[in-house]
C-alpha cells in the first residue's frame, strides 16, 4: 500500500515524485481485564517482638501506629525472583493460558539483586514466557498500578494479547534493623496478575503521576559511589510523617479521580485495595471516600507487612481467597510511594 497524499515537495527525505509506503498499523482488543492472580509470601512469620529491640519500640506501638502484628519475610537463600516465579506460575495456571501466550512480562521491583539485567527477562526465561518483551518498572509501591496501566494499553493497542504484571520485593535485604523510620514496616512477597482480552471493560482508565519535589521522602541512605567511599551499605529509610500526610491528603484525591474516571460511585465497589502501607492510612482513606460498610477493605498489612509493589496483588489475592463471592465485583486500587509516584484504577476482580 502507498500513501497517495504525499505531495511531491513534502519533506519526506524521498526524491520528489516518489511515493512513501503507508505504514501498516496494529489494532488491539477493545477491552481488557485481569484474568487471574498469583501470590507468594516469604516463609517466615516475623512478630513485632523480634524487631523492637534495636529500634527502642514495642509490639503495642507498632500495632497501634501501623496495624502490623506480624510480617512475612523470606529466608537468606530466597531472592525476589524466586517469589516472583511462584506467584507467576499460579497466576498463569489460573488464567488458563500457556506461558508462550504472554507477550510482555512487566516486573515492578526495587530489590532485584543487580541493577541490570532485569528481573523480568530472567523470570520470562524461568517460566517459559519466551520470547516475550520483558522489563522492570522502578515505581516502588505504585509499580503494580503502573504495570496494570501499561498492560491495559498494550493489549488495547495490539502490542500484546496477554501481559504478566508482577510486583516482587525482598525488602528485608534493604532493611537496617536499627532504623526506626521504616524497617519494622517491611515484608517480602510477590503478587502476579495476568491481564488479557475481555468481552467487557475490566480495567478503567488509570489516574497516575509523580511529585519529584518529594524525591527525598523515601529512598536509599547512600549511592553506590558514597558506599564505595566509606558510607554504610545503602538501606531504605523514609520521612514517615511527610509520606503519611501526603498519602492521607493527596492520595484520597487521586482515589476519587479514579472513581470519577471509571464512572462509578463508592457504593458500586465490592472492594477497596489500597497499597498496604499503614492501617491508619487505609482507614483514613475509607472514611474520606465515604465507603459504605458493604465495601470489603483489604487489610493484608496486618500479617504480611508492607511489600511495596507486591502489596496490592497480594492483598487482592487474599481477599478473593477469603471471599470468593467478590469475583466479578469492582475494586478500587491505589498504589503510592517512593518518587513520589502514584497510580490508581478501578478493576473488575477475576
Ligand atoms: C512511619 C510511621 C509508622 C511513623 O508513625 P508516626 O505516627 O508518623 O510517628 P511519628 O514520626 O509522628 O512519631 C510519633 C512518636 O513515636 C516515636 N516513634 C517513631 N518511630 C517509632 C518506632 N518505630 N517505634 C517506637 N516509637 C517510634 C517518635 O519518637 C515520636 O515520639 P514523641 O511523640 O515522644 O516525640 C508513619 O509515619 C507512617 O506509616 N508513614 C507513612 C508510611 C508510608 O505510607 N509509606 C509509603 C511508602 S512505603
Amino acid at each position: 500500500m502507498t500513501d497517495p497524499t504525499t505531495p511531491a515537495d513534502a519533506p519526506t527525505g524521498l526524491q520528489a515524485g516518489t511515493v512513501r509506503p503507508l505504514l501498516q498499523q496494529r489494532r488491539g482488543h477493545e477491552f481488557t481485564r485481569i484474568l487471574a492472580f498469583g501470590a507468594a509470601r516469604g516463609e517466615h512469620v516475623v512478630p513485632n517482638d523480634d524487631l523492637v529491640g534495636p529500634i527502642d519500640s514495642s509490639d503495642e506501638w507498632i500495632r497501634q501506629r501501623t496495624g502490623i502484628i506480624t510480617r512475612k519475610r523470606a529466608g537468606k537463600d530466597v531472592e525476589a525472583v524466586d517469589l516472583a516465579e511462584a506467584a507467576a506460575r499460579e497466576a498463569i495456571e489460573k488464567a488458563g493460558i500457556e506461558p508462550s501466550q504472554i507477550g510482555v512480562v512487566l516486573v515492578s521491583t526495587v530489590t532485584h539483586t543487580v541493577a541490570t539485567p532485569s528481573m523480568a527477562s530472567l523470570l520470562a526465561e524461568r517460566i517459559g514466557a519466551t520470547p516475550a518483551a520483558a522489563y522492570d518498572i522502578s515505581a516502588a509501591c505504585a509499580g503494580y498500578a503502573y504495570g496494570i496501566a501499561q498492560a491495559d494499553s498494550f493489549i488495547k493497542s495490539g502490542l500484546a494479547d496477554h501481559v504478566l504484571v508482577i510486583g516482587a520485593e525482598k525488602l528485608s535485604d534493604v532493611v537496617d534493623p536499627t532504623d526506626r523510620s521504616i524497617s519494622f514496616l517491611l515484608g517480602d512477597g510477590a503478587g502476579a496478575a495476568v491481564v488479557g482480552p475481555s468481552d467487557f471493560p475490566g480495567i478503567a482508565p488509570t489516574v497516575w503521576g509523580s511529585d519529584g519535589s518529594k524525591w527525598d521522602a523515601i529512598g536509599m541512605t547512600a549511592t553506590y559511589n558514597e558506599w564505595e567511599a566509606g558510607a554504610p551499605r545503602p538501606t531504605m529509610r523514609q520521612a514517615g510523617q511527610t509520606v503519611f500526610r501526603w498519602a492521607v491528603w493527596e492520595m484520597v484525591k487521586v482515589a476519587r479521580q479514579a472513581l470519577e474516571t471509571a464512572g462509578v460511585a463508592p457504593s458500586d465497589l465490592a472492594a477497596f485495595v489500597p497499597h498496604q502501607a499503614n492501617i491508619r492510612i487505609i482507614d483514613e482513606f475509607a472514611k474520606q471516600l465515604g465507603l459504605p460498610e458493604t465495601v470489603m477493605i483489604a487489610r493484608d498489612i496486618t500479617t504480611t507487612g508492607n511489600t511495596s509493589a507486591a502489596s496490592i496483588p497480594l492483598a487482592s489475592h487474599r481477599l478473593l481467597e477469603e471471599h470468593p463471592d467478590l469475583s466479578g465485583g469492582l475494586a478500587l486500587q491505589i498504589g503510592f510511594g517512593a518518587g513520589l509516584v502514584f497510580g490508581a484504577q478501578v478493576v473488575v476482580l477475576p
